[in-house]
């Protein structure tokens, strides 16, 4: 699976270490910045990279990390198409895929360590949506509020 990662300077060091321990693990990874050298950098900036990645199929999924996660995924979920949500425990990151079909995971470099984040970014790339009918169904109306409010 391509798979981007982006941070602003709260989450740049765990985007890093994200890199560096989930290569080899069968995906292709996209750095696509940024390296926490700016302090003033904005997160929206790096939430819109991972959007537009996703939107336009150059990734099928794409984890984000600033200070808290929160921001991060505010800002993602502005793009259509595009469900991104902070999932600080497996179960979430896990389930946020197989019920929601979420495609980009957030998580908070001033929250989580890395091992954590290590389990949750796993736990999320190793989900699939689970198709079921139910599920399909909340996304059809996920998908037409989207639509209605854009
Ligand atoms: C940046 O200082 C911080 O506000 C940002 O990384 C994030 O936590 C926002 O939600």
């Amino acid at each position: 699976m391509r798979v981007a990662f982006a941070a602003d300077h709260g989450g740049a060091e765990l985007k890093a270490e994200l890199l560096r321990r989930l290569a080899g693990a069968g995906h292709e990874l996209v750095d696509l910045g940024g390296d926490g050298s700016d302090p003033d950098d904005d997160y929206p900036d790096f939430a819109r990279r991972i959007a537009h990645a996703i939107r336009d199929g150059k990734a099928e999924r794409g984890i984000l990390v600033c200070g808290s996660g929160i921001g991060a995924s505010v800002a993602a979920s502005k793009v259509r198409g595009v469900r991104a949500a902070v999932a600080h425990d497996t179960y979430s990151a896990r389930q946020g895929v197989e019920h929601d079909d979420m495609n980009v995971l957030c998580l908070g470099g001033r929250v989580i360590g890395p091992e954590p984040a290590l389990d949750c970014a796993r736990a999320f790339l190793d989900a699939r949506f689970s198709g079921a009918e139910r599920h399909r169904r909340r996304l059809a109306k996920i998908l037409a509020i989207e639509a209605e409010e854009r």
